[in-house]
């Protein structure tokens, strides 16, 4: 069974924003004890309030983002000026508010011809940023959850679940939109990272949520079960309406 801390808030408002203040909490005790804030964002939409939360000016003031370095846990495999691009979202939302010469961003390379290219590629970023490090290992990686269970872009049934040396893997759609190819983060980097924040709103995720951290069904079946962080922290935040099918056990209310 998944261990995870769940943190249940009144309403998606209230999540945006303790979800905004634990990434400046994480990343103000990344910088105290290593120099730096290494955090790879979510795509999809539910981060664009949180996201929103982040860019506000009593917010963005409380974090160096000088010594920040983001990526981006799993992408589409489309340019940034469209629509469907998540680091698009996240520089509409976010980035954009951060002086380009105070900001370090490494979007996906969707330049390349293939979605296996491009996660060659961002492998290659990756390692290179981590190389002065003892491990490649994230202090914060932010996830969401798909209504069939995925996150990033893991699919069900996904070869990329079965990633055992690639860190970044390309991956087909998955069953729900936006039908195109994805680059994603793999397990081997995902488990790796000091903690895992997954947001989770709405009551479509509600059945997902039972099922991977009630019922148990596996990570073939519901990819957000494989998240095991070897030497990290995962904590889910959440809505009343993702948290209708829990056991109160199992909440800790905000
Ligand atoms: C993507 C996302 C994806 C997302 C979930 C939840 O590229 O689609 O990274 O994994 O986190 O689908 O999306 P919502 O938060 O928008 O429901």
């Amino acid at each position: 069974m998944q261990k995870a801390t769940i943190i249940v808030c009144p309403d998606v408002t209230t999540l945006s924003r303790k979800a905004a203040e634990r990434f400046i909490a994480i990343g103000k005790s990344a910088i105290a004890a290593r120099g730096q804030f290494s955090v790879a964002l979510a795509g999809g939409s539910t981060p664009e309030t949180m996201y929103a939360n982040l860019a506000s000016p009593e917010m963005l003031q409380q974090l160096d983002w000088t010594k920040t370095f983001i990526f981006m846990s799993d992408e589409r495999h489309v340019l940034p000026s469209d629509p469907r691009s998540n680091y698009g979202m996240a520089l509409r939302t976010l980035l954009c508010k951060i002086s380009p010469d105070k900001r370090h961003v490494f979007p996906v390379p969707t330049q390349h011809p293939t979605a296996a290219e491009a996660a060659a590629a961002y492998q290659r970023d990756l390692t290179n940023f981590f190389s002065a490090s003892p491990d490649i290992r994230f202090d914060l990686i932010l996830l969401g959850l798909g209504s069939d269970g995925h996150t990033a872009s893991l699919f069900p049934h996904s070869a990329a679940l079965n990633e055992k040396t690639r860190l970044v893997a390309d991956s087909p759609p998955g069953t729900l939109p936006p039908p195109v190819e994805r680059i994603t983060f793999t397990y081997p980097l995902l488990n790796a990272a000091r903690e895992i924040l997954v947001r989770v709103a709405g009551e479509a995720k509600a059945a997902p949520l039972r099922r991977i951290l009630v019922d148990g069904v596996g990570r073939e079946e519901c990819p957000a079960a494989g998240l095991h962080p070897s030497n990290g922290t995962l904590s889910y935040f959440i809505d009343t309406a993702a948290a209708a099918m829990l056991p109160s056990t199992m909440l800790t209310k905000l």
